[in-house]
């Protein structure tokens, strides 16, 4: 009995998933950084909802690269419409409800990666509630939410939150602010 009632209360606190790419290492106007803006917007979610983290990371590496040979690797994946490999098991999407999904913006898109988990887990994202969010450094949600409901026609877009990369490192109490009244005009 005990075990049974210890799954359901495991499963209803765990509806909401959010999956993100994030780089460390040299970023634009904040220097060398060990904790990805993202990754910031992310945890902040999950600290406010309970959801569970899922990171995106290369199989092949973490773009171990200065910020110029970066943006010279991201254009050429945008130019060949690449879909580099990411590493780990993705947990399983039917125990979610509702998946936050957040990116830096590269080159005015998604990052290449990003379009290999939509398609890998087209599927399995289906009928969900999706929510796209951004760092960026002046290009806002780039139509993140219009390429999501693009790349995966059945499900549901919610509003996205687009956050400059700057304030993630320098001004986390604003970012924190506008993430969680965000999520409390979600209804989340
Ligand atoms: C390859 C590359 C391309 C970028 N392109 C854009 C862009 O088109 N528009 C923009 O506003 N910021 C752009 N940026 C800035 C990042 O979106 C911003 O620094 C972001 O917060 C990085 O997030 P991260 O630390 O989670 O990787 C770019 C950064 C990189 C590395």
């Amino acid at each position: 009995m005990s075990a049974v009632n210890e799954d359901e209360s495991a499963s209803e606190g765990s509806r909401i998933l959010v999956v993100y790419f994030s780089r460390t290492g040299e970023q634009y106007t904040v220097g060398v950084i060990d904790h990805g803006n993202t990754a910031i917007v992310a945890e902040m979610i999950a600290e406010k909802t309970g959801a569970d983290l899922f990171e995106i990371l290369p199989e092949d590496d973490h773009y171990p690269m200065t910020y110029a040979e970066l943006t010279d690797v991201a254009k050429s994946e945008q130019n060949e419409n690449a879909r580099p490999a990411y590493a780990g098991e993705v947990p399983d999407l039917s125990q979610y409800d509702t998946v936050f999904i957040g990116a830096p913006v590269w080159w005015g898109d998604w990052p290449m990666i990003m379009y290999t988990f939509f398609e890998e887990n087209a599927e399995a994202l289906a009928g969900k509630n999706l929510v796209p969010f951004s760092t960026h450094e002046g290009s806002g949600l780039s139509g993140f939410d219009k390429k999501l409901s693009a790349a995966i026609p059945e499900s549901t877009v919610l509003e996205g939150l687009a956050t400059r990369g700057n304030d993630c490192q320098n001004d986390q109490d604003s970012v924190r602010k506008s993430v969680y009244d965000w999520i409390a005009e979600l209804g989340f």
